[in-house]
């Protein structure tokens, strides 16, 4: 009787250990959860105050990871072992800012991801802030979705048609509760289809 219980508790440890040695090689992530990256580049702080939003809109879905960096942090590993990625910018010249697109030329320079293709199918979203009206917030956005089409990304909106967008500068009194309010639905929204996405792939 005594032998019986020290061999299920002998069992009972090994199978504790290997489920922590699996969740482990991914990243300290428990299999049934996803991880949203959201990333940004923010020098006075409004591209980050929708950052946040997105973050808050993703972690209202059960089982989801949200990470939360500036793009000049994101390693290899973290993008890679990352389900969905949301990237922010501020209009710069009705495109993305100069550190964004350095962010998406270091997937190759620096993290190889060609000819691997090794964010395909996980899924992509936009957001962009921009100090006019009508001076390049959709441009910004699409740009980011071009990056991420090209790396053969599923590409998903929320919030406005092509994501989440603020006016932040001239009569604008900066980002709105509307404006936060996009940025969160995006956020909820790139959840919830990565884990429809992540659900397929696992039949
Ligand atoms: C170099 C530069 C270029 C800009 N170009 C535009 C532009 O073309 N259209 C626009 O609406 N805002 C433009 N802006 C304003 C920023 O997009 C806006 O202030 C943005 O909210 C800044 O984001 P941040 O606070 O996250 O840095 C520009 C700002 C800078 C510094």
């Amino acid at each position: 009787m005594m032998a019986q219980s020290v061999v299920r508790l002998l069992l009972g440890v090994v199978f504790l250990c290997l489920g922590y040695s699996s969740v482990a090689a991914q990243g300290q992530r428990h299999p049934d959860t996803i991880q949203v990256l959201v990333v940004y580049h923010s020098l006075s702080g409004n591209t980050e105050i929708m950052a946040k939003s997105v973050a808050a809109g993703a972690r209202g879905v059960p089982d989801v990871r949200v990470v939360l960096k500036k793009v000049g942090e994101v390693t290899a590993d973290l993008l890679f072992s990352s389900d969905a990625l949301v990237v922010g910018s501020p209009v710069y010249w009705s495109n993305m800012s100069g550190e964004v697109k350095i962010f998406f030329d270091r997937w190759q320079f620096e993290f190889g991801v060609f000819p691997e293709f090794k964010m395909r199918n996980k899924v992509g979203a936009a957001f962009a802030t921009g100090g006019q009206v009508s001076s390049g917030k959709e441009l910004t956005m699409l740009t980011i979705l071009a990056a991420m089409l090209g790396n053969q990304m599923i590409i998903v909106s929320g919030g406005g048609a092509f994501g989440a967008s603020a006016t932040t500068e001239g009569d604008s009194p900066g980002i709105d509760e509307k404006e936060k309010a996009e940025a969160w639905a995006l956020g909820r929204r790139v959840a919830e289809v990565a884990w429809v996405v992540k659900r397929g792939q696992q039949r």
